[in-house]
């Protein structure tokens, strides 16, 4: 059977390869605190911009309710404990889900987002930031388990007549990602689309 959480993983990797690059780089970058609070900001804006969209959907559902939580609160924390009060406003607008199964693989990528925080910690860590780390250190110890009973909930979608448009919807969320971080994101794909023809 075609599991569901198989098929994004498979069907998003360059996505995944793509953003992993840009935040890495971004990190590569930082050189003070500020440096720091600006790719909070870029973070913040993504979880709560996609979040707003799709929580009315996931609080319809009471697994979806129970399982999933609003992150943007945490990067909120983490940037007031660095001295900012309220964040950057949001400015771009995210792929607005028509559906349930449309807004649970958008939790998808905020989810396995998350999956990259400690590995994105250490890097800032090794950047000298200590602080406003909590969102990216993550505060489940059993964060596996979880992320394990959200595929298992993401499973339970077996119309697998509806995974291109699946599919498409996740990537989607993945572009929005790469724009709020750098705003050629596209370009920089098209550059290499004509580069692979
Ligand atoms: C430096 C940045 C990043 C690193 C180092 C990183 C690393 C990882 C790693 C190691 C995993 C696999 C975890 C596991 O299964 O044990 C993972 C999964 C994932 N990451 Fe990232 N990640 C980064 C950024 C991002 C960003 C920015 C997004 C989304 C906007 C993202 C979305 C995902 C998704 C959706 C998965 C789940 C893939 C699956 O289905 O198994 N990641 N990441």
């Amino acid at each position: 059977m075609t599991l569901l959480s198989d098929t994004l993983k498979n069907e998003t990797l360059t996505s995944h390869q793509r953003v992993e690059k840009i935040v890495i780089k971004q990190i590569k970058e930082i050189e003070t605190k500020d440096d720091y609070i600006n790719l909070l900001n870029k973070f913040y804006e993504f979880y709560k911009g996609v979040e707003d969209v799709i929580f009315p959907y996931l609080e319809q559902n009471p697994v979806a309710k129970e399982l999933c939580s609003r992150r943007s609160s945490m990067i909120l924390n983490d940037l007031n404990v660095l001295g900012q009060e309220s964040p950057n406003s949001v400015t771009r607008s995210s792929p607005i889900p028509q559906n349930f199964e449309e807004a649970l693989v958008a939790q998808y990528v905020l989810e396995g987002s998350s999956l990259g925080g400690r590995y994105i910690a250490q890097m800032l860590q090794k950047k000298g930031i200590n602080e406003g780390l909590t969102f990216f250190l993550g505060d489940k110890e059993d964060f596996m388990s979880h992320w394990q009973t959200f595929k298992n909930m993401l499973n339970s979608i077996d119309t697998v007549d509806n995974f291109p448009i699946l599919i498409d919807f996740t990537n989607a969320v993945f572009t929005c990602f790469g724009l709020i971080m750098d705003e050629n994101y596209q370009l920089e794909d098209a550059e290499l689309n004509s580069k692979l023809i």
